[in-house]
């Protein structure tokens, strides 16, 4: 993978033992990946880091008297249009912590010897707040990055975007740096928006986001979701990507009792191991996810759960990845996306050691599939028999086939006319492959789900 080309300038000032010596240069490892390139003069630089060390006698005083120096060096800068960070590591920032900031403000965070690795979503967040984006030092990488659109606007279906961006920085994720903070957009234009799709004839919207149940337009996504349930024509609300952080007991509740809302959530947990969740700073465990689900299932008996799951991530044991395939078994997925971990630059995640080999990461990822298309079979044989609302969106492939998606998501083929598309009818299931359902039409009063 080739890194950007160092457009910006990193100095770092490294004071005391040979440990903070090596810290420095690990830092400028991090770093590097974001297009900082090591200068020896604090002039005009991008990034100036002060590796503090607490030994010496007089060294917090030592520290504040070169940030006072440093400050004069920011001005100058600011004067010229630019922008110098600043930031100070090591033991005097372990040991004095935000109080740094409160007698220099010249000083932007503060990080301790523990949390190198975060470095990259401190300077995001410093740049956050000067309303900047780092987005050009990251490639785009449309396979992580890029919205889960799984499927194309039907004239019937129809994406709805509610949400941007995150602030949830899990070690492993470009998106927070690509897309920025989370915005919402206020609650009345995406009524009026939705009001629209309605009138052309669209029956089912998916709402977007990258954390999308993060939205905080007034009511939240509960609220939201409530008002778009009263538009007249549109049946079928979903939404994603979720984070299991913002599942508010508002939006649980709102499965229980929206018609409209569709029992089918993606939700990723992305890993079954506490020790490598908390790597990954996704900011729960195993255990809480489990109870979420238990919550959700409990308002939402019938809801089809989704996810994604990262195989491989630096350190991860075979007993860590055994804890994933627990995990799965305890939820049992309708569906689920799994990557093996790709380092990408930039990230902490990436600057981490004990990255996993390759054939390990495979060999992970194939039985961690085997697992879930089990499931996803199991989940789409339990339909055969029932007698579903599918809403219908286009024709199939073999003449005279008509194909629409169950509440649950899964594609259904029936035989049947052309005239269903737009409708919702009862269909009862025949068949089922892990990827799809078939079925007959049947009579509404037969509806089941
Ligand atoms: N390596 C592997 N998988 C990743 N994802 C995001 N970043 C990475 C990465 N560096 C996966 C996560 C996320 C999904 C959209 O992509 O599982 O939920
Ligand atoms: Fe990336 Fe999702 Fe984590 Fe945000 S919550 S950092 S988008 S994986």
């Amino acid at each position: 993978m080739t890194s950007p080309t160092p457009t910006k300038r990193l100095f770092i000032k490294t004071y005391g033992c040979q440990m903070n010596v090596y810290d420095s240069e690990r830092m400028a490892d991090v770093l590097a990946p974001l297009g900082y390139a090591m200068t020896d003069v604090p002039d005009g630089a991008d990034l100036v880091v002060l590796n503090t060390c607490h030994i010496r006698e007089k060294a917090t005083e030592k520290t504040y008297s070169e940030l006072g120096r440093i400050r004069e060096l920011k001005l100058a800068k600011a004067a010229e249009g630019g922008v110098m960070t600043v930031a100070v590591a090591g033991c005097v920032a372990q040991a004095e912590g935000e109080e740094i900031m409160r007698r220099q403000p010249a000083v932007d965070f503060v990080v301790g010897p523990q949390s190198y690795h975060r470095l990259p979503e401190l300077i995001a967040r410093t740049h956050r707040a000067l309303g900047q984006r780092l987005a050009a030092d990251f490639a785009a990488e449309e396979k992580f990055d890029a919205l889960p659109a799984m499927r194309a606007a039907t004239g019937v279906t129809a994406f709805l975007t509610v949400q941007e961006g995150c602030d949830k920085f899990c070690t492993f994720c470009v998106v927070p740096y690509t897309r920025g903070a989370e915005y919402s957009r206020p609650v009345e234009a995406i009524v009026v928006e939705a009001e629209r799709l309605a009138a052309q004839g669209v029956r089912e919207v998916t709402l977007l986001g990258q954390n999308v149940n993060a939205y905080a337009g007034e009511g939240g996504l509960a609220g939201l979701a409530r008002k778009l349930a009263k538009i007249p024509g549109l049946d079928r609300i979903r939404y994603t990507t979720s984070h299991p952080r913002d599942m508010d007991e508002a939006l649980i509740a709102a499965h229980g009792e929206l018609e409209a809302l569709m029992p089918f959530l993606h939700l990723p947990v992305q890993s079954g191991s506490d020790r490598v969740l908390r790597a990954m700073n996704r900011g729960h465990d195993a255990a809480a996810y489990l109870k979420l689900i238990e919550r959700i299932r409990a308002a939402r008996p019938d809801m089809a759960v989704s996810g994604d799951f990262i195989v491989g991530f630096p350190g991860e044991t075979e007993r860590e990845f055994e804890q994933t395939l627990e995990l799965v078994r305890q939820v049992r997925y309708a569906q689920a996306f799994s990557f093996k971990y790709s380092p990408r630059p930039g990230t902490p995640a990436a600057a981490l050691g004990a990255q996993v080999p390759e054939a390990v990461k495979e060999d992970r990822l194939a039985r961690l599939n085997d697992l879930l298309n089990e499931h996803q079979s199991n989940f789409n044989a339990a339909q055969t028999g029932k007698v579903l609302p599918v809403l219908f969106e286009r024709i199939g492939r073999r003449p005279g086939q008509v194909v629409g998606r169950s509440p649950y998501l899964q594609p259904v083929h029936i035989e049947g006319p052309e005239s269903l598309i737009g409708q919702i009818a009862p269909v009862r299931i025949t068949q089922a492959t892990r990827g799809s359902l078939t079925g007959d039409a049947a009579q509404p009063a037969l509806l089941t789900a």
